[in-house]
Protein backbone atom coordinates (compact mmCIF):
# COMPACT_ATOMS: atom_id res chain seq x y z
CA UNK A 1 0.00 0.00 0.00
CA UNK A 2 0.72 3.44 -0.78
CA UNK A 3 2.29 5.04 2.14
CA UNK A 4 -0.12 7.90 3.27
CA UNK A 5 1.30 11.76 3.02
CA UNK A 6 2.86 12.56 6.21
CA UNK A 7 1.88 16.20 6.98
CA UNK A 8 3.21 18.59 9.63
CA UNK A 9 1.35 21.48 10.81
CA UNK A 10 2.60 24.57 12.39
CA UNK A 11 0.02 26.53 14.68
CA UNK A 12 -0.60 29.99 16.81
CA UNK A 13 -3.39 30.20 17.33
CA UNK A 14 -7.49 28.77 17.44
CA UNK A 15 -6.43 25.99 15.16
CA UNK A 16 -9.74 26.19 13.29
CA UNK A 17 -7.79 25.16 9.76
CA UNK A 18 -6.12 22.21 11.77
CA UNK A 19 -9.40 20.88 12.44
CA UNK A 20 -11.08 21.49 9.00
CA UNK A 21 -7.59 18.78 7.60
CA UNK A 22 -8.11 16.65 11.14
CA UNK A 23 -12.26 16.29 9.91
CA UNK A 24 -11.61 15.28 6.57
CA UNK A 25 -8.70 13.13 7.41
CA UNK A 26 -11.29 11.33 9.83
CA UNK A 27 -13.76 11.34 6.98
CA UNK A 28 -11.63 9.36 4.83
CA UNK A 29 -11.54 12.10 2.34
CA UNK A 30 -7.93 13.49 3.03
CA UNK A 31 -5.18 10.84 2.42
CA UNK A 32 -2.56 11.97 4.97
CA UNK A 33 -1.43 11.46 8.06
CA UNK A 34 -0.52 14.40 10.76
CA UNK A 35 2.50 12.92 12.04
CA UNK A 36 3.59 16.54 14.09
CA UNK A 37 1.55 19.57 15.25
CA UNK A 38 4.22 22.23 16.30
CA UNK A 39 2.62 25.24 18.10
CA UNK A 40 5.08 28.58 18.95
CA UNK A 41 2.32 29.36 21.59
CA UNK A 42 1.83 27.31 24.75
CA UNK A 43 -1.54 28.56 24.93
CA UNK A 44 -2.91 27.78 21.22
CA UNK A 45 -6.54 26.46 21.66
CA UNK A 46 -5.24 23.83 18.78
CA UNK A 47 -2.94 21.86 20.83
CA UNK A 48 -6.16 20.96 22.48
CA UNK A 49 -7.70 19.91 19.38
CA UNK A 50 -4.65 17.80 19.08
CA UNK A 51 -4.80 15.97 22.13
CA UNK A 52 -9.03 15.48 21.48
CA UNK A 53 -8.09 13.66 18.40
CA UNK A 54 -4.25 11.96 19.97
CA UNK A 55 -2.49 13.95 17.26
CA UNK A 56 1.03 14.39 18.30
CA UNK A 57 1.94 18.00 19.40
CA UNK A 58 4.81 20.00 20.52
CA UNK A 59 4.99 23.44 21.81
CA UNK A 60 8.40 25.57 20.97
CA UNK A 61 8.37 28.34 22.12
CA UNK A 62 10.19 30.83 19.93
CA UNK A 63 11.03 33.77 22.49
CA UNK A 64 13.02 30.16 24.25
CA UNK A 65 15.37 30.28 21.41
CA UNK A 66 18.75 32.78 20.93
CA UNK A 67 18.04 33.55 17.01
CA UNK A 68 15.16 32.76 14.26
CA UNK A 69 17.68 29.89 12.73
CA UNK A 70 17.99 28.53 15.73
CA UNK A 71 13.91 28.08 15.98
CA UNK A 72 13.53 27.04 12.65
CA UNK A 73 16.77 24.53 13.16
CA UNK A 74 14.88 23.45 15.83
CA UNK A 75 11.40 22.63 13.96
CA UNK A 76 13.22 21.55 11.04
CA UNK A 77 14.82 18.32 13.80
CA UNK A 78 11.25 17.19 14.69
CA UNK A 79 9.36 17.49 11.45
CA UNK A 80 12.81 15.50 10.09
CA UNK A 81 12.69 12.71 12.68
CA UNK A 82 8.79 12.43 11.95
CA UNK A 83 8.55 11.55 8.52
CA UNK A 84 6.97 15.19 7.67
CA UNK A 85 6.64 15.42 3.40
CA UNK A 86 4.64 18.58 3.79
CA UNK A 87 4.26 21.57 6.22
CA UNK A 88 1.32 23.07 6.18
CA UNK A 89 1.05 26.48 7.88
CA UNK A 90 -2.29 27.29 9.67
CA UNK A 91 -2.16 30.27 11.66
CA UNK A 92 1.30 30.34 12.37
CA UNK A 93 2.29 33.71 13.48
CA UNK A 94 6.02 33.11 12.72
CA UNK A 95 7.75 33.96 9.00
CA UNK A 96 10.13 30.86 8.47
CA UNK A 97 13.92 31.88 7.34
CA UNK A 98 15.14 30.89 4.44
CA UNK A 99 16.65 27.75 6.21
CA UNK A 100 13.30 26.24 7.08
CA UNK A 101 12.14 27.00 3.63
CA UNK A 102 15.61 25.04 1.94
CA UNK A 103 14.80 22.37 4.13
CA UNK A 104 11.17 21.63 2.60
CA UNK A 105 11.70 23.73 -0.23
CA UNK A 106 8.25 24.30 -2.37
CA UNK A 107 7.07 21.16 0.34
CA UNK A 108 5.63 24.49 2.44
CA UNK A 109 2.06 25.36 2.34
CA UNK A 110 0.32 28.36 3.75
CA UNK A 111 -3.37 30.23 3.77
CA UNK A 112 -4.04 33.57 3.57
CA UNK A 113 -7.31 35.22 3.92
CA UNK A 114 -7.09 37.52 1.05
CA UNK A 115 -6.99 37.02 -2.81
CA UNK A 116 -3.38 37.66 -2.94
CA UNK A 117 -1.90 39.25 -3.87
CA UNK A 118 -4.04 41.71 -2.46
CA UNK A 119 -4.18 42.32 0.80
CA UNK A 120 -0.90 40.37 2.11
CA UNK A 121 0.23 40.65 5.90
CA UNK A 122 -2.00 41.37 8.86
CA UNK A 123 -5.74 42.53 9.57
CA UNK A 124 -6.71 41.83 5.95
CA UNK A 125 -10.55 41.52 6.50
CA UNK A 126 -10.61 45.43 7.88
CA UNK A 127 -8.11 46.26 5.10
CA UNK A 128 -10.31 44.92 2.49
CA UNK A 129 -13.24 46.30 4.15
CA UNK A 130 -11.29 49.78 4.17
CA UNK A 131 -10.41 49.73 0.82
CA UNK A 132 -13.80 48.89 -0.57
CA UNK A 133 -13.35 46.01 -2.75
CA UNK A 134 -16.68 44.12 -3.26
CA UNK A 135 -14.98 40.68 -2.87
CA UNK A 136 -12.53 38.78 -1.04
CA UNK A 137 -11.90 35.14 -0.14
CA UNK A 138 -8.72 33.31 0.84
CA UNK A 139 -5.76 31.68 -1.33
CA UNK A 140 -3.61 28.66 -0.25
CA UNK A 141 -0.22 28.82 -1.62
CA UNK A 142 3.55 27.80 -1.55
CA UNK A 143 5.51 29.43 1.09
CA UNK A 144 8.75 31.31 -0.21
CA UNK A 145 11.24 34.07 1.48
CA UNK A 146 8.36 36.73 0.86
CA UNK A 147 5.29 37.41 3.35
CA UNK A 148 2.33 35.60 1.45
CA UNK A 149 4.50 36.53 -2.25
CA UNK A 150 4.63 32.26 -3.14
CA UNK A 151 3.30 30.53 -6.16
CA UNK A 152 -0.94 30.52 -5.48
CA UNK A 153 -2.78 27.21 -5.40
CA UNK A 154 -6.37 27.73 -5.20
CA UNK A 155 -8.38 30.36 -4.36
CA UNK A 156 -11.80 30.77 -2.87
CA UNK A 157 -13.95 34.25 -3.09
CA UNK A 158 -16.80 35.20 -1.06
CA UNK A 159 -18.64 39.04 -1.68
CA UNK A 160 -17.74 41.81 1.03
CA UNK A 161 -21.05 43.14 2.33
CA UNK A 162 -21.61 46.63 3.39
CA UNK A 163 -22.37 45.76 6.76
CA UNK A 164 -19.27 43.29 7.19
CA UNK A 165 -17.03 43.86 10.23
CA UNK A 166 -14.32 42.54 9.92
CA UNK A 167 -15.16 39.40 11.91
CA UNK A 168 -18.09 38.77 9.92
CA UNK A 169 -16.23 39.11 7.16
CA UNK A 170 -13.27 37.07 8.94
CA UNK A 171 -16.33 33.89 9.28
CA UNK A 172 -17.66 34.35 5.87
CA UNK A 173 -13.84 33.86 4.61
CA UNK A 174 -12.74 31.25 7.22
CA UNK A 175 -15.65 28.71 6.01
CA UNK A 176 -14.06 28.66 2.44
CA UNK A 177 -10.71 28.23 4.09
CA UNK A 178 -11.98 24.76 5.45
CA UNK A 179 -12.85 23.61 2.33
CA UNK A 180 -9.90 24.51 0.06
CA UNK A 181 -6.96 24.03 2.10
CA UNK A 182 -7.75 20.25 2.92
CA UNK A 183 -8.41 20.29 -1.09
CA UNK A 184 -4.84 21.59 -1.95
CA UNK A 185 -3.00 19.29 0.05
CA UNK A 186 -5.00 16.25 -1.43
CA UNK A 187 -4.18 17.43 -4.60
CA UNK A 188 -0.60 17.32 -3.44
CA UNK A 189 -1.31 14.13 -1.86
CA UNK A 190 -2.51 12.91 -5.32
CA UNK A 191 0.74 13.95 -7.16
CA UNK A 192 -1.65 16.01 -9.15
CA UNK A 193 -0.06 19.92 -8.41
CA UNK A 194 3.08 20.79 -10.72
CA UNK A 195 5.11 23.61 -9.87
CA UNK A 196 6.34 25.92 -13.25
CA UNK A 197 7.58 28.91 -11.52
CA UNK A 198 5.39 31.64 -10.42
CA UNK A 199 2.56 28.87 -11.74
CA UNK A 200 0.88 26.13 -9.78
CA UNK A 201 -0.85 23.38 -12.47
CA UNK A 202 -3.54 21.13 -10.65
CA UNK A 203 -3.28 18.01 -13.38
CA UNK A 204 -5.83 15.79 -14.60
CA UNK A 205 -5.14 11.94 -14.35
CA UNK A 206 -2.20 10.21 -14.01
CA UNK A 207 1.06 11.47 -12.58
CA UNK A 208 4.02 11.52 -14.56
CA UNK A 209 7.30 9.98 -13.21
CA UNK A 210 9.31 13.07 -13.06
CA UNK A 211 7.11 14.73 -10.96
CA UNK A 212 6.55 11.44 -8.79
CA UNK A 213 10.16 11.67 -7.92
CA UNK A 214 9.36 15.17 -6.59
CA UNK A 215 7.57 13.87 -4.04
CA UNK A 216 9.35 10.69 -2.06
CA UNK A 217 6.15 9.92 -0.51
CA UNK A 218 4.72 9.47 -4.26
CA UNK A 219 6.96 7.45 -5.59
CA UNK A 220 5.15 4.58 -6.42
CA UNK A 221 2.80 6.32 -8.81
C1 LIG B 1 -6.86 32.02 9.26
O1 LIG B 1 -7.71 33.06 8.88
C2 LIG B 1 -5.71 31.90 8.31
O2 LIG B 1 -6.04 32.25 7.00
C3 LIG B 1 -4.71 32.89 8.86
O3 LIG B 1 -4.84 32.78 10.27
C4 LIG B 1 -6.15 32.30 10.58
C5 LIG B 1 -5.96 31.08 11.41
O4 LIG B 1 -7.14 30.57 11.91
N1 LIG B 1 -3.39 32.61 8.35
P1 LIG B 1 -7.17 29.17 12.62
O5 LIG B 1 -6.11 29.18 13.71
O6 LIG B 1 -6.92 28.10 11.61
O7 LIG B 1 -8.56 29.08 13.22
Amino acid sequence: MKPKLGIGVLVSGSGSNLQSIIDRIEEGCLDAEIKMVISNNPDAYALERCRKHHIPAVVLRHQDFRTREDFDGQMIDVFKSHQVDLVVMAGFMRVLTPLFLNAFSMKIMNIHPALLPAFPGTHVQQKAIDYGVKFSGCTVHFADEGVDTGPVIIQAVVPVLVDDTADTLAARILKEEHRIYPQAIQFYAEGRIQINGRKVFIRNGPVVPEFAAHNPSLTEF
